[in-house]
């Protein structure tokens, strides 16, 4: 076996794991992270398939993510910890070209991959569609988002302008805008369905009193979305608390910015 906990992917993990842990959007287990390893990683560790530990996919294995190697948090994984005992927390499985069984290939011992893995793995599947970059699926429990939806806009075409009105970097960090699930019960298929649906035009899924889901082409860029997504929320629910006398960023200011920037706003959002 390669050296899997040489990876950069796994120091990336360890490291944001433990930051997102210190903003207060991880709570005991809450939170999930993927990644998608590249050929030339999956090539370096080694691995003979068929050789690992089986465990069944329920949702089904996408064609397009077969023959994949995937790095993934374990089910009850604290991201405080993470960065201290990979061995257990963290780990690599393989996606078999057929079956629904894939595969341990590192790590997760005594373990095994978050309760959420349907979702991640059907968003990369979706996700990779569209932007043959797409490399990381994050899930957790951002705390203004998810403040939001108790007292924000209940459709996903309101959330997302609320969101994008509060600061001029919204429209330019998620012009696709953000999808809203109504609450229904976590690591389900039928939660892994809805978020597919709306990943297939966006990279960031809220669900409803629960967290949030985002894709990207890397840690950071996965990252980057999340705060900036919390960041709109929280100045959101900072301005309605203190009266919200203002009206925010027009729609020609949106437009407006959308076009400097180069962007695309999601279709039908403003007119
Ligand atoms: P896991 O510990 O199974 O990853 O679940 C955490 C979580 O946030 C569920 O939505
Ligand atoms: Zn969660």
């Amino acid at each position: 076996m390669g050296d899997w906990k040489g990876l950069q992917a796994v120091k990336d993990v360890s490291k944001l794991s433990y930051q997102m842990w210190q903003k207060g959007w991880d709570e005991a287990n809450g939170g999930n992270i993927s990644y998608l390893l590249t050929d030339d990683e999956a090539r370096s560790l080694k691995y003979v398939p068929g050789t690992g530990r089986k465990l069944t996919l329920v949702e089904g294995i996408p064609d397009a993510i077969r023959g994949k190697y995937i790095l993934v948090t374990a089910t009850g994984s604290y991201f405080r910890e993470i960065k201290d005992d990979v061995e257990h927390l963290l780990g690599v499985i393989y996606l078999p070209e057929q079956g629904n069984d894939y595969e341990i290939v590192a790590g997760l011992v005594d373990n095994r991959p978050t309760s959420e893995l349907g979702s991640h793995i059907t968003t990369h599947a979706v996700r990779l569609a569209v932007d043959p970059d797409q490399r990381v699926v994050m899930h957790n429990h951002a705390t203004h988002v998810l403040a939001m939806t108790h007292t924000g806009p209940t459709n996903e075409r309101d959330f997302t302008v609320a969101l994008w009105r509060m600061i001029t970097e919204g429209v330019v960090v998620f012009p696709d805008g953000v999808g809203l699930i109504p609450w229904c019960v976590a690591g389900t298929p039928q939660i892994a369905k809805e978020t597919n649906e709306r990943m297939k035009t966006r990279r960031c899924v809220v669900w409803q009193y629960h967290g949030v889901f985002t894709a990207g082409d890397s840690m950071h860029d996965a990252f980057g979305l999340l705060e900036t997504v919390d960041k709109c929320a929280e100045v959101w629910l900072l301005s309605q608390s203190a009266g919200g006398k203002n009206p925010g960023i027009s729609d020609q200011g949106l437009i407006d910015t959308a076009k400097w920037y180069g962007t695309t706003l999601h279709e039908g959002y403003i007119s």
